[in-house]
């Protein structure tokens, strides 16, 4: 069987460990040669390495293992590209969420102006990854994790057609899972669904078991009823996701036509979700607060007793689902996945050249987009207006445009008039001094 050359970018993350743990839990299936971790931050590096060192010995002695801050160390002689990098890091995406707070918007790592000003950073570091990809290893194939990506895959898609780049995401992987314990089935593919929208921003209308029966008006009851199972996936499992969990019995009892995506309660109750949220201690502080203190507590136990069981973050639904994209890739498997594409058809009320999220077969070649057909006005309206938002915002990108940023937040449904979008806009200008394209 054939073995495969990885690179993970963005290496020093605290999810890496869950990447690794996915990468040995299907060695049989997707066999490795080599595994190296590329950050930025050798300090980053190194204490990953050392709380995976019982995992990477796993890996066995055909696998070649390195960590390294070199381009071209990283990618010479790869096969595969996993990236997962923070442009500007927590600290940057504290801003984020802090300045649309101050301003009564909706924080959040991927939604609305923060989401997009992440964005404007997002699309260069990217950008240089595929750059230096091509560069040593000009087939490899790129799988993207990097946030927000959405506006990532429209960047990706008008700067390099997205040859041999796929950007996906694990949010509709951990909710399936949920889904599938709520049927006493076990994998988030035991369920085969027909989801669309956009990434961060779509609804399950279908959702088939293995014997081919759609489960579900079954779960609608179910959820309706009793609200929808807890996380199994341990990373939405952390306190601070249960209210993400515990709001998707309201959206469905509003919005009772499909199951939506955690991520719709920003759009469709961004006030309620802004009150809920602390200005002065956001998601970024909660996460640097804990899993990255927890990567370094342990690291530190462990340098003081070189017994110390560590206790790793294996981030399983995130892991497993990247395996999954790059097996398929690898052996031509042909998977039904959900992830992001350009629509061409899928979604017939769209431009063609939207980026979806729908599922695709996912071929050697790529992604290959399944018809979803027809959607409702109302779904098409709230997608339609997201999708514009996030156009807006990559043109702005790439013509250096401050009114189109500005055009871009006024269009975001979490933004309630031109002027807070403008006072958000002018304030993330100075906060992203030496990240955003300069604005003219
Ligand atoms: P993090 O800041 O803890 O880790 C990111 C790592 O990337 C750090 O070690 C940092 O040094 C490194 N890095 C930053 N810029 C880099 C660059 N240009 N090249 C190489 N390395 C670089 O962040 P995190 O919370 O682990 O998240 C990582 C990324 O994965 C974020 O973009 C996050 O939004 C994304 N993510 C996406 C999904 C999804 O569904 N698409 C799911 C989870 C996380
Ligand atoms: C989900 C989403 C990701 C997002 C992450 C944030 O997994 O699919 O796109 O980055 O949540 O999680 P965090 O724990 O960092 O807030
Ligand atoms: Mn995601």
């Amino acid at each position: 069987m054939k073995a495969f050359k990885v690179v993970i970018v963005g290496g020093g993350s605290s999810h890496t460990p869950g990447i690794i743990d996915s990468l040995i839990a299907n060695l049989d299936r997707f066999p490795l040669k080599k595994l190296v971790l590329y950050d930025i931050d050798q300090d980053r590096l190194d204490l990953v390495e050392k709380l995976c060192s019982s995992l990477i010995a796993k890996l066995g002695t055909d696998c070649e293992f390195f960590t390294t801050t070199s381009p071209e160390k990283a990618y010479t002689d790869i096969d595969f590209v996993f990236a997962q990098v923070r442009q500007g890091g927590l600290k940057m995406r504290e801003q984020d969420e802090k300045i649309c707070l101050r301003h009564g918007v909706v924080g959040q790592e991927t939604c609305g102006p923060g989401g997009m000003a992440y964005g404007l950073r997002s699309i260069p570091a990217v950008f240089k990854i595929i750059d230096d990809v091509r560069t040593y290893a000009p087939e490899a194939w790129i799988i993207n994790y990097s946030n927000p990506a959405a506006i990532v895959a429209e960047a990706t898609r008008r700067k390099y057609n997205n040859y041999k780049i796929l950007n996906i995401c694990d949010m509709p992987v951990a909710i399936q899972l949920s889904f599938s314990k709520m049927l006493n089935l076990e994998k988030y593919n035991d369920l085969e669904p027909t989801y669309f929208g956009l990434n961060h921003f779509g609804w399950w209308t279908h959702l088939y078991d293995k014997e081919g029966n759609d489960r579900m008006p079954e779960l609608k009851e179910k959820i309706l009823q009793f609200g929808l199972a807890a996380s199994h996936d341990k990373h939405h499992s952390d306190p601070s996701w249960a209210h993400t969990w515990q709001n998707f019995k309201e959206i469905l009892t509003d919005y009772p036509d499909f199951l939506p995506n955690t991520y719709l309660q920003y759009y469709l109750y961004s006030k309620d979700c802004m009150e809920d949220m602390d200005p002065n201690y956001t998601r970024a502080n909660m996460v640097m607060d804990g899993r990255e203190k927890e990567m370094y507590d342990q690291v530190k136990k462990l340098d003081e007793n070189e017994n110390f069981e560590v206790n790793l973050n294996l981030f399983n639904a995130f892991g497993d689902f990247i395996v999954d994209v790059a097996e398929s890739i690898a052996f031509n498997k042909k998977e039904k996945l959900l992830v992001i594409v350009e629509n061409n058809g899928s979604i017939p009320q769209l431009p063609n050249d939207a980026m979806v999220e729908v599922p695709c077969y996912v071929r050697a070649w790529g992604p290959e987009a399944t018809v979803i057909g027809p959607i409702p006005t109302f779904h098409l309206g709230m997608l339609q207006q997201q999708l514009a938002s996030e156009k807006l915002l990559v043109d702005a990108y790439f013509e250096n445009s401050y009114q189109k940023v500005l055009e871009a937040f006024t269009m975001n449904k979490t933004v309630p008039s031109g002027k807070i979008a403008r006072e958000i806009l002018d304030e993330m200008i100075i906060a992203n001094k030496g990240y955003w394209p300069e604005l003219k």
